[in-house]
C-alpha cells in the first residue's frame, strides 16, 4: 500500500515591495515603524532627518515578504530629500496624531505632495494605503474622533485603523492586514483588486456628513437659508434623512448626522409659524 506522504507545500516566490510613511512632524511615523519592527517604544522625540531606511522579512499568510521601508520626515525642511523617494511604491502608510487637527487636515496635502512627485504617469489607485489615527492612548487630548478620521480614509478607498505607538495597540493588526492588501495587489499585477475598491457608500453621503459635522447652526445642518419656511424646512428634512438613514447608509458617523437632521428639522420647525 502507498505511503500516504503528504505534498510537500509549494513555495510561492517570495515578494520584495517598498513602503513609505507619510504625515506631519512628530505624528509618530517612526515610532510606529519602530514598535512593529524592533517591540519598544521611545518616548523622546528624535526628528527623522531626510529619510530612515530599513529593510525588514515578514511573513504574511503563508507568504515571505521583503520589505523595504523607507521613513520619511514630516517637516517641510526635509521637501528636497523625500521627494525622490516616492516612485515604484507599493504602500504608504499615511499617519496624524489624533490630538492634533492640524495633523488630520493635512493628510489632502501629502496626498497632494506625493501626486505631484510622480507626475502625469504615476498612478495613485494602484498604491495600497493605510491610514494610521495614532496616540490614541492620548485620550484626554483627542481632537479627530474615529468616524472622522474612518470617513476620510474608507471614502477613498483607504484603510483605516486606530494605533498607539506607546501602547502598541492596533500596530500588529494594521500591518498585517496592510501587507496582506499589498501581496494581494501584487498577486493582482500590480492593480489593486476589485473587491477591495468598493466603499459600500457613495461620496453624496460622504459629503453630507462632512458638511453637517462642519455646520454652525440648524440651518446650515438642513442646508436651508435662514427664514425658510415649513415646507422648505421639511423637504430639505425629508431629502438629508433618505440619504443619512442608518438603515441605509453605513458610512462612518451617518447615525451622528441622521440624529443632527432630526434635531435640526425639530428645533427649526418650533420657532416657524
Ligand atoms: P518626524 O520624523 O519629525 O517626521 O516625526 P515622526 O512622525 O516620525 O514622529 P516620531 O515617531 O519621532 O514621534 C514623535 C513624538 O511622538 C515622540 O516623542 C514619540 O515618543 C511620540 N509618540 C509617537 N507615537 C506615540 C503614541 O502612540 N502615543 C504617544 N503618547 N506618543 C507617541
Ligand atoms: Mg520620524
Amino acid at each position: 500500500m502507498e505511503a500516504n506522504v503528504p505534498k510537500r507545500k509549494e513555495t510561492r516566490k517570495s515578494l520584495r515591495i517598498k513602503v513609505i510613511s507619510m504625515g506631519n512632524a512628530e505624528v509618530g511615523k517612526s515610532c510606529i515603524i519602530k514598535r512593529y519592527c524592533e517591540k519598544r517604544f521611545v518616548p523622546k522625540y528624535l526628528a527623522t532627518i531626510g529619510i530612515d531606511y530599513g529593510v525588514t522579512k515578514v511573513q504574511v499568510r503563508d507568504r515571505e515578504i521583503k520589505v523595504n521601508i523607507f521613513d520619511m520626515a514630516g517637516h517641510p525642511f526635509f521637501y528636497e530629500v523625500r521627494n525622490e523617494f516616492y516612485k515604484d511604491t507599493q504602500g504608504v502608510i499615511l499617519v496624524y496624531d489624533v490630538g492634533q487637527k492640524d495633523s488630520f487636515d493635512a493628510l489632502d496635502a501629502w496626498l497632494a505632495e506625493m501626486k505631484q512627485e510622480l507626475g502625469p504617469h504615476g498612478n495613485m489607485e494602484n498604491v495600497v494605503f493605510v491610514v494610521c489615527a495614532n496616540k490614541i492612548d492620548c485620550t484626554k487630548h483627542r481632537s479627530v474622533d474615529e468616524s472622522e478620521g474612518r470617513l476620510w480614509a474608507e471614502s477613498r478607498g483607504f484603510l483605516y485603523f486606530e494605533t498607539s505607538a506607546q501602547t502598541g495597540e492596533g500596530i500588529n493588526e494594521m500591518f498585517q492586514t496592510f501587507y496582506s492588501a499589498i501581496i494581494d495587489l501584487c498577486d493582482n499585477g500590480g492593480k489593486r483588486p476589485p473587491s477591495s475598491v468598493g466603499v459600500g457608500f457613495t461620496k453624496e453621503q460622504a459629503d453630507a456628513i462632512r458638511r453637517i459635522r462642519n455646520s454652525k447652526d440648524s440651518w446650515d445642518i438642513l442646508g436651508v437659508k435662514p427664514g425658510a419656511t415649513r415646507d422648505e424646512v421639511n423637504k430639505a428634512y425629508r431629502k438629508l434623512a433618505v440619504l443619512l438613514h442608518p438603515d441605509k447608509c453605513v458610512a462612518p458617523g451617518s447615525e451622528d448626522a441622521f440624529k443632527a437632521v432630526v434635531n435640526a428639522r425639530t428645533t427649526l420647525l418650533k420657532n416657524i409659524k
